[in-house]
């Protein structure tokens, strides 16, 4: 059974396994990211209690930076492969942004590969955001600290009015 709760220190192995194992997901300074911002930001984890420790246990993961008082970034997300497209992703994204809405945070940001990148597997990314009540606002072309070739699409969603 998964069950979400807050990504601990001994998370970060199994985090940067799930994005080493989606190489068409993430480009090879993304397990560095990863790591750092877990240490420096938190977030948290779909646990497999029926899994094997370091095998499984944790499902997906994602890391979030408060941004300002009222505004955070979604800064990685992923799900193990096997098990996407079955609302996990959903339920990991919805359990994040209650605990934000209720820690006052109003607007929240996630930067993905731009639809003007015209590759596949991220039309999926996009479809998972745009379903979830993330807006395009922005393409930003290159994106400083993102390799070259990586057109960002900058998407918010508002977890309650701020006007
Ligand atoms: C993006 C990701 C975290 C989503 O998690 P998931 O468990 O696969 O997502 P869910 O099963 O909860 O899917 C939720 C929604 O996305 C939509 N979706 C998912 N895959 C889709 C696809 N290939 N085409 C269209 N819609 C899709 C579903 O229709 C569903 O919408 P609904 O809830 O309104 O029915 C996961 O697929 C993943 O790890 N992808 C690779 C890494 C990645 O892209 N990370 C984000 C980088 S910005």
């Amino acid at each position: 059974m998964l069950t979400i709760r807050r990504l601990c220190a001994g998370d970060v192995p199994a985090a940067v396994a799930i994005v080493r194992a989606s190489p068409d997901f993430f480009t090879d300074d993304v397990p560095g990211h990863v790591e750092r911002d877990c240490a420096r930001h938190g977030g948290w984890v779909l646990a497999d209690s029926g899994a094997v420790a370091d095998s499984g246990a944790v499902a997906g993961f994602a890391v979030v930076a408060r941004k300002s008082a009222a505004g955070a970034e979604i800064l990685w997300m992923a799900v193990d492969r096997p098990r996407r497209g079955r609302g996990h992703g959903t339920a990991l994204l919805n359990h994040a942004l209650d605990v934000l809405a209720a820690d006052g945070v109003s607007v929240v940001q996630v930067k993905t590969l731009d639809e003007s990148s015209d590759y596949a597997p991220y039309r999926a990314t996009r479809a998972f955001w745009g379903r979830k009540g993330f807006v395009h606002v922005d393409t930003i072309d290159p994106l400083p600290g993102w390799q070259p070739g990586n057109p960002a699409g900058i998407y918010v969603a508002a977890l309650r009015p701020t006007r």
